[in-house]
């Protein structure tokens, strides 16, 4: 159970958390033109546009004809975090006229590709960042939602003007607290222990692993071939102590305690070195060391790790703790969209 924000979806009742109640008024796709293809996989096809009335750049994601309650729930998701800080902003929903294909249309990112970005962030940068991500997942906790697949693929940086946004809010992952027995897919070095080992009764906590995950994601660790390797590789960075301190957290037993598990038990990597104290590793450094940051986030229980408002209440966030996350009195709008 979570420490905080447990409830949220008690307290608003049904017509907040059931998706499948949630009437989505569709828009024609005429207003919108094609530009070109951004990416896509299973369930989506995902292309920049152009909004012909006001010539302004827009994402359209194209949803494949999977399960009509899936739309819905990503629909839902997206409407209701209209307002919310560093969430990708949903301009409009779309179906064509056979009712064959229905597509979201969102604000766009000029995002620069991670793979090459992540090497030339500066501590500042990765500071900036870490703080716009954590004051998006505080607010969506704050309203009962989870993300679950906070991934670089799912996080859209625009560096020149510095802002961040978390995009792909539910087509297979992403729900409210109120249907959380839904297994995970999605990114193993993302996943935190309990989806590694498929525990349903997650909580908020799994984002804030990921968060910490894409952390270091800059310095390539927790990279398993499988989901016992990506165990092995976090029991290996934890400890076995603080690792199987997580599992009891869960009541998890691993019936498999092969491939290393067994034997002596593995110390901490000591979390001496931080990115206050210590310059950032360049890819031809020795293997690194977890900044505490990072371990934070991921070298905890569940329960006495921090939540994403804790994360940004730290000491290595006081430089960018400037105008904070949320301003107050920020709500949600009652439409749902955000204003063009
Ligand atoms: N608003 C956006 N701005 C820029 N690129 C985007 C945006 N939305 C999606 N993309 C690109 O399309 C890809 C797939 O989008 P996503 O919503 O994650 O779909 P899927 O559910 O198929 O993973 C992203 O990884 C990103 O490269
Ligand atoms: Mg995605």
């Amino acid at each position: 159970m979570s420490r905080v924000y447990a409830d949220v979806n008690a307290i608003r009742g049904k017509s907040w958390y059931e998706y499948n109640k949630f009437r989505i008024e569709w828009s024609s796709p005429d207003r919108y033109e094609i530009v070109r293809r951004l990416g896509g996989g299973k369930y989506s096809e995902v292309f920049e546009g152009v909004d012909t009335v006001n010539s302004e750049r827009i994402v359209i994601k194209v949803l494949k004809p999977v399960a009509g309650h899936k739309i819905k729930r990503e629909i839902k998701v997206c409407a209701t975090l209209a307002g919310a800080p560093n969430c990708i902003a949903l301009l409009d929903v779309v179906r064509d006229p056979r009712d064959m294909y229905h597509s979201l249309v969102t604000e766009f990112v000029d995002n620069t590709d991670w793979s090459s970005l992540h090497s030339r962030l500066t501590d500042p940068d990765i500071r900036h960042y870490m703080f716009q991500l954590l004051s998006a997942l505080d607010f969506v906790h704050s309203h009962g939602i989870m993300h679950r697949d906070i991934k670089p693929a799912n996080v859209m940086i625009d560096h020149q003007r510095r802002e961040l946004r978390v995009i792909d809010w539910g087509s297979r992952n992403s729900t409210t607290l109120a249907s959380i027995t839904i297994p995970v897919s999605g990114s193993r070095q993302y996943k935190s222990p309990e989806l590694l080992v498929g525990y349903k009764r997650y909580d908020y906590s799994l984002d804030l692993w990921s968060t910490g995950c894409m952390f270091a994601a800059m310095q390539h660790f927790f990279r398993g071939s499988d989901n016992e390797d990506q165990l092995l590789k976090i029991m290996r960075v934890l400890g076995t102590e603080k690792f199987d301190a997580y599992l009891r957290a869960y009541s998890i037993t691993l019936r498999e305690r092969s491939r290393g598990f067994t034997g002596k038990p593995h110390p901490a990597i000591p979390r001496a070195l931080g990115p206050a104290s210590s310059p950032r590793k360049t890819s031809t450094s020795p293997p690194p060391t977890p900044s505490p940051s990072s371990t934070a986030s991921c070298a905890s229980t569940p329960a006495s790790g921090p939540t994403a408002a804790e994360a940004m209440a730290g000491t290595y966030f006081g430089t960018v703790r400037v105008e904070g996350g949320r301003k107050e009195g920020e709500a949600l709008s009652d439409s749902g969209f955000a204003s063009m």
